[in-house]
C-alpha cells in the first residue's frame, strides 16, 4: 500500500553515479558564476545604498511599525510541517528587526515535546537546518489556536480574544502587516486545529473590517494549503490595499516536502516531512537575499517558479496572487525586515530555479507519515496498531467520499450526480454565491455523517456547487440522512491519528 503515497517519488533513482558527477560539474560552474555576481553585486551596492530609501529609518520609525500575523492551522507530528514553517517565518522576520511584540504566533505547539521528535526541544524546517523554535512567543498554542482568535487579533480587537497572550495586531494607520498561514485547506476553507474552519468569505470580510477602520497601509499575506486560490478567487476586493500570493490555484493540491525517504530528505531519524514546498521557497529566497533590494513581485517570482516544481504540476502548484498587484513593486524589507548580514548578497538567477524537490500531496501526507511510522516501527504489536489505524484512517476516508458520490446521485441522479458535483467554475468567479448555505451543506453532512476531517475538506467544493445549482438546505438533509443512517458519526481525528507521545 505504500506505493501509492511515493507517487512522484521513486522516479530516477538509476544513474546516480552519473548524476552525482553532473551536478558536481555543474556546481563548479554555478559556484564561478556566483562570485562573479557577487563581485559585481558588491560594486554596485556600494554606489546605490547611500541613496536607498529607507522607510524606517530613524527619523521616522515612530511613524510606522511592521506587524506579522503568523499561523500555523494544524496539529499533530505528522503535520510537524506547517508548525516548522511558522516557527521558521518567526525567526526570519525577528533577524530582519521585526520585534517581538509585534509577532502575534499561531501554533499548537505540540510539536517540539512530542514523543517521535527525535531531536526534543528543537524544530527544523530544512534538512541541514537550524532550530527554528527557541525564542518562538507562545501567544496562542493549543485550544486557542481558532478561527476566532485569528480575527479578533487581526481586527486588534482584545477584548474578543479568548485565552493566550491577549497580543493583537494593534496598528495605526501607517503601518504595514504581513500575515503568513500554512496549513491543509480545501476549496473555501483553511483548516485549524479546533473547529470551526475558517470559510474565506469571513475571512474576506474580516478583512473588509480592518481596512475600514482604517489601520494599515498596506498588508501582504502569503498563505499555504491545499486549493488555497479558492480563498481569494472571485471574493478579493482590489481596493483594500492588500496583495495576496497562494500556494496553488482553487483547484489544485499544495505540497509537503523534505519528507522522509525522497529528495532533498531530512535526517534519517526524522519520519515526518519538515517543510512545505512554497512556504520554504519564500523563505528561503528571503534568507538569501538583501530585502532592501528584491521586490514583492521578484520573490513572487521566484516562489512561483519553484513551487511549480519544474512544471511538474502532479508535484508542484501554480502560484497565484490576488488583491491589489501594485504593491509589489515594493521593497519586502517593509513587510519582513532587513537583515544586515545580506547586505551584499547576491540578486536571483532565474536560471538557477529550476531545483525539482520530491513532495508529497498535503493529504495524503498523514497517511504517508503513519507508512514511515509502520516502517520503522519494530514491535510486532505496534506495527499491529498502526496499521489499525491507517485501515481506520483510510476507510474513513472512502466512507466520506461514497457517501458524497451518493447524496450527488440522489439529488440529481445517477447520471449526472458527479457531473455537479465536480464542477468547476470558470476563473475569477467565486467557489459558491451563498456562503451561508456552504456551511449550512456541511453542517448537515457532518450531523449525519461524521466530521470531514483534514481529508475530507476536499470536497467542499461537492456542497458549494450543491448550493450553487439551488438544492435546498432540507433536501441535503434527507439526502445525508438516507446515505448516512446508521453511520456511527464518533469523530475520528486525523490531526492526531491517535498517536499519543
Ligand atoms: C493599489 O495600490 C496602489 C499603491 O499603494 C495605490 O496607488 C492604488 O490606488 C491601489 N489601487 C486600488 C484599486 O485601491
Amino acid at each position: 500500500m505504500g506505493d501509492q503515497y511515493y507517487h512522484p517519488v521513486l522516479r530516477g533513482k538509476k544513474n546516480n553515479s552519473i548524476c552525482a558527477m553532473l551536478v558536481i560539474m555543474i556546481l563548479v560552474v554555478l559556484s564561478v558564476e556566483n562570485c562573479r555576481a557577487a563581485r559585481f553585486e558588491r560594486w554596485e551596492s556600494a554606489i546605490r545604498m547611500p541613496t536607498d530609501k529607507d522607510e524606517y529609518s530613524d527619523q521616522d520609525k515612530e511613524l510606522s511599525t511592521r506587524w506579522a500575523v503568523l499561523v500555523a492551522g494544524s496539529s499533530g507530528y505528522g503535520n510537524y510541517r506547517h508548525q516548522a514553517d511558522v516557527c521558521h517565518a518567526y525567526q526570519l522576520l525577528r533577524k530582519g528587526g521585526v520585534k517581538e511584540e509585534n509577532i502575534v504566533v499561531f501554533m499548537y505547539d505540540d510539536i517540539a515535546m512530542h514523543g517521535l521528535n527525535p531531536r526534543p526541544g528543537i524544530i527544523i524546517n530544512h534538512p541541514q537546518g537550524d532550530d527554528v523554535y527557541a525564542g518562538v512567543p507562545k501567544d496562542y498554542t493549543g485550544q486557542y489556536v481558532t478561527t476566532e482568535n485569528l480575527y479578533a487579533v487581526l481586527l486588534g480587537d482584545k477584548k474578543a480574544v479568548k485565552g493566550g497572550s491577549g497580543k493583537v495586531v494593534d496598528s495605526k494607520p501607517n503601518d504595514r502587516i504581513f500575515l503568513y498561514y500554512s496549513d491543509h485547506g480545501g476549496p473555501g476553507v483553511l483548516g485549524m486545529p479546533n473547529m470551526p474552519f475558517l470559510y474565506a468569505m469571513d475571512f474576506v470580510e474580516v478583512l473588509k473590517k480592518k481596512h475600514a477602520s482604517g489601520t494599515y497601509k498596506e498588508m501582504i499575506i502569503y498563505v499555504e494549503a491545499c486549493e488555497s486560490g479558492s480563498i481569494f478567487e472571485g471574493i478579493m476586493p482590489r481596493d483594500m490595499n492588500i496583495y495576496v500570493t497562494t500556494a496553488s490555484n482553487a483547484q489544485e493540491n499544495s505540497w509537503g516536502t523534505y519528507c522522509p525517504g525522497m529528495e532533498p530528505s531530512p535526517p534519517p531519524e526524522y519520519i515526518t516531512c519538515l517543510g512545505d514546498l512554497y512556504s520554504v521557497a519564500w523563505m528561503e529566497d528571503s534568507e538569501t537575499h538583501n530585502l532592501k533590494r528584491e521586490t514583492i513581485k521578484q520573490q513572487y517570482e521566484t516562489v512561483k517558479k519553484r513551487t511549480a516544481n519544474a512544471n511538474d504540476f502532479t508535484a508542484g502548484s501554480h502560484v497565484m496572487e490576488y488583491g491589489n498587484k501594485s504593491i509589489k513593486g515594493e521593497k519586502l524589507y517593509l513587510y519582513q525586515g532587513f537583515d544586515p548580514a545580506t547586505l551584499n548578497f547576491p540578486p536571483n538567477d532565474p536560471n538557477k530555479l529550476d531545483m525539482r524537490m520530491e513532495v508529497v500531496n498535503q493529504r495524503d501526507a498523514e497517511l504517508f507519515f503513519m507508512w514511515q511510522m509502520y516502517k520503522r516501527t519494530e514491535s510486532r504489536n505496534k506495527k499491529r496498531e498502526i496499521l489499525n489505524q491507517i485501515k481506520e484512517a483510510t476507510r474513513h476516508r472512502t466512507h466520506l467520499d461514497k457517501s458524497i458520490e451518493l447524496i450527488g446521485s440522489l439529488l440529481y441522479g445517477p447520471q449526472k450526480g458527479s457531473l455537479v458535483l465536480n464542477s468547476v467554475r470558470s476563473p475569477g468567479q467565486p467557489l459558491v454565491d451563498d456562503w451561508a448555505c456552504l456551511k449550512s451543506m456541511v453542517k448537515s453532512f457532518e450531523s449525519h455523517c461524521g466530521s470531514l476531517t483534514q481529508y475530507g475538506m476536499k470536497h467542499m467544493r461537492a456542497f458549494a456547487n450543491i448550493c450553487n445549482s439551488g438544492v435546498s438546505v432540507a433536501s441535503m438533509e434527507e439526502a445525508a440522512l438516507a446515505v448516512c443512517s446508521g453511520h456511527d458519526v464518533g469523530q475520528w481525528h486525523p490531526s492526531n491519528g491517535g498517536f499519543s507521545a
